[in-house]
């Protein structure tokens, strides 16, 4: 799908639909005004009868009305004046974004990011747009047969500006929300997958043909041997009862200068987590296939900022595997050596998340970062914590964790902060190694976290648990793309520091 920016005061550009918001005072939203005088007073009418009452969301669609330059109009509930924060908006673009998916339109022209969006400039306006609308039209590869359903009619979306000037800051807008609409295409393939098709070698084979398609990535696959040569020790105690061989993958991306310290975003991949011999219960264990989403995301993360050729220099690194009982699989009370040097005695096979981290976080140590991110649905408890709705952060830098989390909210994408500490780490004492990989219950997404930071010790890192943002489950199971909006907020402000923000 195309995205353009145009000027149109006079909203007389023809399309198949043209959009435009009422809001539910009866107060026609900046593109409306024009186009009701076209239509008669057409729109006034509707609300005034109340045919349209212009709720938030709401939607109706005015075919072939006499005297609209375009063949559609779409009518868009703002709701209510007083209250159209960034929120309210996004709202309004999803809806409008459903309905036209529903006709037969194949070019649309929008007018809702004229509209003042509280906290929210032109740029922001427009990105919004471009990342719904990709969402919106993304599809799972499924692997049903018979008569796939119809591939989405609309194809260019014009996004109408009020001037040239906001017009030029709405492009980038444009350009930033389609880029973020393909990295999470990407990831959300890539999560959605079965597991018997997503596997390790898999996800490798991804990441180098990413490298192909980008010039400015080159990828580096480890296989069995040389993560052995790295004494990956925690690693490789996950793989061990799998048949399917692990990768450690590294992607770099040159957008900066050769000695600029890169951020390392480091990825969670196990592409199916039974639990090990710590069996999980069958109930949604098929859920687990999702546990690759960390790697996806970084790697979605990565496509984005590829193709936004930021400049920033970003290196991915992921440890893939499966987590599988066998009769050569970890067992529990089992101690491993870590690449760190620090020993780990796995009480619970089912922690495996913090076991291929901890090597990669020591991994990223080799490019001297400037900053450290690992992504990974790591713990059920963070879950239990925070909902869907919020990431889990847990930094050891301040002003990291300030960073991500204000880069969550102009995003969209939030994040809530966890803590960590030497409470936590007394909770993963062991009598037999230096660290045992569980904590008990209590405050689970804390010590898992905890965990990490003992091999992230003088790294700035942060950790971001995704376990209840990357995917839903019910009857919308699926990927969900995050936390990508969030990375990519923070790394484009990481690259661009002077750049003007919302808020
Ligand atoms: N991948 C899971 C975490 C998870 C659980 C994500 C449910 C999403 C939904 C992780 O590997 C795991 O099993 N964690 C355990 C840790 C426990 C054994 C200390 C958990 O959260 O139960
Ligand atoms: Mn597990
Ligand atoms: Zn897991």
């Amino acid at each position: 799908m195309e995205f353009t920016a145009i000027v149109d005061p006079k909203t007389r550009t023809s399309a198949g639909c043209a959009v435009i918001g009422l809001y539910e005072n009866g107060d026609l939203g900046h593109g409306a005004q024009r186009l009701d005088a076209q239509l008669g007073g057409l729109i006034g009418k509707l609300h005034a009868q109340g045919d349209f009452a212009a709720k938030l969301g709401d939607t109706l669609l005015l075919p072939q009305p006499a005297g609209a330059a375009s063949a559609r109009v779409l009518l868009v509930g703002l709701g209510s004046r007083g209250s159209f924060t960034r929120k309210q908006y996004r709202k309004a673009v999803l809806s409008s974004a459903q309905a036209i998916a529903k006709t037969g339109a194949g070019d649309a022209v929008v007018y809702l990011a004229l509209e003042e969006v509280a906290e929210l400039e032109p740029l922001y306006r427009a990105k919004i747009i471009a990342e719904v609308f990709s969402a919106q039209r993304y599809k799972i590869p499924d692997l049903k047969t018979g008569t796939k359903p119809k591939p989405p009619k609309l194809e260019t979306v014009s996004v109408a500006a009020e001037n040239a000037r906001s017009a030029k800051s709405m492009a980038e807008g444009l350009r930033i929300g389609t880029a973020i609409g393909s990295g999470m295409g990407l990831a959300r393939d890539l999560a959605n997958l079965p597991p018997n098709i997503c596997t390790p070698t898999f996800i490798a084979r991804r990441a180098e043909r990413l490298a192909k398609e980008f010039p400015s990535i080159k990828t580096k696959i480890l296989d069995e041997r040389a993560i052995k040569a790295l004494k990956m020790g925690a690693f490789l105690a996950v793989t061990q009862g799998s048949a399917q061989p692990p990768r450690l993958i590294v992607c770099e991306y040159h957008g900066a200068k050769a000695g600029s310290p890169p951020v390392c975003l480091v990825g969670k991949g196990i592409t199916f987590d039974s639990g090990g011999i710590s069996l999980k219960d069958p109930g949604a264990m098929d859920e687990m296939k999702f546990d690759m989403s960390g790697a996806a995301t970084v790697l979605g993360a990565l496509r984005t900022v590829a193709e936004l050729a930021l400049p920033i220099n970003v290196v991915v690194i992921i440890a893939a595997c499966e987590n599988m009982p066998g009769g050569k699989a970890v067992k529990p009370s089992d101690i491993v050596t870590s690449m760190s040097g620090q020993t780990v005695e796995i009480l619970n096979t089912d922690a495996e998340g913090r076991l291929v981290l901890c090597d990669a976080i020591t991994y990223s140590r080799r490019y001297k970062p400037a900053a450290v991110i690992d992504v990974a649905t790591l713990t059920g408890a963070c879950i239990i914590a925070l909902g869907n709705h919020l990431s889990g952060l847990m930094s050891n830098t301040e002003s990291l964790a300030e960073e991500l989390a204000a880069a969550g909210l102009r995003a969209d994408d939030r994040a809530w902060r966890l803590p960590i500490g030497e409470e936590y780490v007394e909770q993963l004492k062991s009598n037999f190694a230096d660290l045992a990989n569980i904590g008990g219950r209590e405050g689970g997404a804390c010590t898992a976290a905890s965990f990490l930071s003992k091999f992230a010790k003088d790294l700035e890192w942060a950790h971001l648990d995704v376990a209840g943002t990357a995917w839903l489950g019910g009857s919308q199971k699926g990927s969900t793309g995050r936390p990508i909006p969030l990375l990519v907020e923070f790394l484009i402000k990481r690259a661009r520091p002077g750049r003007a923000h919302a808020q």
